[in-house]
């Protein structure tokens, strides 16, 4: 999605806007600008289309464009092709106003009918572009200053926007206002720092304000102001972000996504001990108790992409340990649903971003049928953080890949520790059990460890198949949901046709699309399942699948079925997932590096969809 980033202080802009918007470019954009002020001199823009490099050049490196205080972003098409006279920053008629924009104007085009009349003439096919003039307009209708214009623009406005706004007549301030959109601001040394992500502005400072739906915010050099939709000034305390520069940086690796997939150890280790302390499960900081545990009747998990499969793993995991009935759901579907709660249940929204638009949809469609939330989030302080009633952090640090890998893994573990969490509070587990779930959980990392000293075979298996068109990945249970994981991780960033199928739906369709050579994953790690799954791996080798069988050391007779084997550490099979989804993380890393794609900024795809 959009980014943005902005700045006013002492030093020059253009290159701390460009180094930020640098930070931004996983999130996926097509376009890029800046407008940059020195003094009260007019407004310097400079757009381009494509990669921020061709910006980078243009300005020298920012050097050619002088002045301290600007904005910048880059844009991820939505309305209007990806264009120069597309791109951000757009400004009123006469200039009067410059801004930047993430999210959705919804009515956009009743604004523009509104403004033309009165003589208003718009460039772009922007819905941006309607918002700024709109702020311009009242600007001069009321003559009331930019809080004023901007309160009154919001009112007017339908939809999502974080906004960053320059006014002509106020050099040295930007002003922001957000709605469903995230937007942080950082203050350090006699500068101000806008963003619309972390990773833009922990170079500089990691002191944020977290600036709320519905309000305004007044950036001057070392100072913020903030005030309410009706122009009242509000008090807000600074957080401190704990995740470090050095975290957001490759740190020698090729890929973000390659360094992320082999932090996962450390970042799993750290979620369990923030909630397993002296060898017991304790939710304080979640402000969970037993007593609420015991009182739900059904749980509900909703999510999207990656997030969504951790749901699906983690339902086999609840509903084997505790007596809970479980639903997970797509949240792009759950929101719309005319369904019916089911009394004392909880909602559980998993997201890395905790701005997902449609995750936040869903968690205040619950809200406001008055069921309990918990969310499962990476980010802190986003939207879904602040809103759900209760907040399991998981503690992956800044995820800058696409491809989720690491948030997936800590959100996995997270389901875990909750699932065990309420089979206690329940005493539907016996202490020996919820002892030996707890010694095992705490193996993960070292055996996640292990398999990663083995990715050269991955990597060898993954050059060999890497022309495939299509992929299958079969599995039954959590092998399943696994397999849903993998299959999405080949496509999103290797562009190959995959799909995931529950094993023994394979006669009800999918077999007649195998044929000579198509490429079969079976993930196949759960005891009880596995002659099933291994019978299904023959049916598709019967015709003709070129056949990789993944499974636990000991199960030595999956040799005899599949043309490659990968083995995984022996664990309880409940937390199988945790390791058999890493070998499929690298499998789709490998097949994208050999196709030569550009692994960490797959096409069309933005880290986080912060637009439904
Ligand atoms: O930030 P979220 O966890 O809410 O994001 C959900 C999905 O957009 C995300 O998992 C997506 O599917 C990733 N590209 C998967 O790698």
């Amino acid at each position: 999605m959009c980014g943005i980033v902005g700045f006013t202080g002492n030093s020059v802009a253009a290159p701390i806007l460009l180094d930020g918007l640098s930070k931004l470019e996983y999130r996926g954009y097509d376009s890029a600008g800046i407008a940059v002020r020195d003094g009260d001199k007019d407004f310097e823009v400079v757009k381009a289309k494509g990669k921020l490099k061709s910006l980078i050049e243009m300005t020298d490196h920012g050097n050619a464009v002088k002045g301290t205080c600007g904005i910048g972003h880059t844009r991820w098409a939505t309305h209007g092709e990806p264009s120069v006279l597309n791109a951000h920053p757009h400004a009123s008629d006469d200039e009067n106003v410059v801004a930047v924009h993430n999210g959705i104007i919804e009515n956009f085009q009743e604004i523009k009918e509104k403004l033309s009349k009165s003589g208003y003439t718009f460039k772009s096919q922007t819905d941006t572009e309607a918002a700024v003039k709109l702020i311009d307009y009242y600007y001069k209708k009321y003559n009331l200053g930019p809080v004023d214009s901007i309160a009154r623009a919001m009112m007017r406005i339908r939809g999502s926007y974080a906004l960053c706004v320059m006014f002509k007549d106020y050099p040295g301030q930007i002003y922001t206002a957000r709605k469903d959109s995230p937007m942080i601001i950082g203050v350090s040394d006699g500068q101000t720092y806008v963003a619309s992500d972390v990773p833009a502005i922990l170079k500089y400072t990691r002191n944020v304000y977290y600036i709320g739906n519905l309000e305004i915010a007044k950036l001057e050099k070392g100072s913020v102001t903030f005030y309410n939709i009706d122009r009242e000034e509000i008090t807000k305390t600074l957080t401190e972000i704990k995740w470090d520069a050095e975290a957001a940086e490759k740190g020698g690796y090729e890929h973000f996504m390659l360094k992320e997939i082999h932090e996962q150890p450390k970042v799993i280790a750290d979620t369990i001990k923030s909630v397993v302390k002296k060898g017991r499960i304790n939710f304080e900081n979640i402000n969970l108790t037993d007593e609420e545990m015991k009182n739900i009747s059904q749980i509900y998990i909703v999510a999207c992409g990656s997030a969504y499969h951790v749901g699906m793993a983690a339902q086999y995991v609840i509903e084997e340990l505790t007596s809970l009935p479980v639903r997970v759901e797509l949240a792009s579907e759950f929101r719309y649903r005319k369904m019916k709660f089911v009394k004392d249940s909880l909602v559980i929204i998993i997201s890395q971003s905790g701005e997902t638009a449609d995750s936040l949809a869903a968690l205040r469609e619950a809200k406001e049928n008055g069921i309990k939330t918990l969310g499962i989030v990476n980010v802190v302080g986003s939207s879904i953080a602040r809103e759900a009633d209760n907040v399991f952090y998981t503690l992956a640090g800044p995820e800058i890949s696409v491809a989720t890998t690491k948030a997936y893994s800590t959100q996995l573990v997270a389901a875990y520790l909750l699932a065990i969490g309420f089979a206690k509070a329940r005493e539907e587990i016996t202490d020996e059990r919820y002892k030996e779930l707890l010694d095992e959980i705490n193996t993960i990392p070292d055996k996640i460890s292990r398999i990663l000293e083995d990715k050269e075979r991955i990597q060898w298996f993954s050059a060999k198949v890497a022309a495939v068109d299509d992929a299958f990945f079969i599995g039954r249970g959590i092998d399943y949901a696994i397999g849903m994981e993998g299959s999405l991780k080949m496509k999103e960033i290797s562009y190959i046709h995959s799909e995931a199928y529950a094993a023994g739906e394979l006669k009800h369709g999918p077999i007649s699309l195998i044929e000579n050579g198509t490429l079969v994953i079976g993930v196949n790690t759960q005891p009880e399942l596995y002659e099933k799954t291994v019978s299904n791996m023959v049916e598709v080798k019967s015709r003709g699948a070129y056949l990789m069988g993944l499974t636990t050391y000991g199960n030595y007779s999956m040799e005899d079925t599949a043309d490659f084997t990968v083995y995984i550490p022996n664990t309880d099979p409940l937390f199988a997932g945790s390791l058999s989804v890493i070998p499929l993380q690298l499998l789709g890393y490998y097949i994208s590096v050999a196709r030569g794609y550009d692994v960490d900024k797959p096409r069309n795809l933005a880290k986080s969809v912060t637009v439904e």
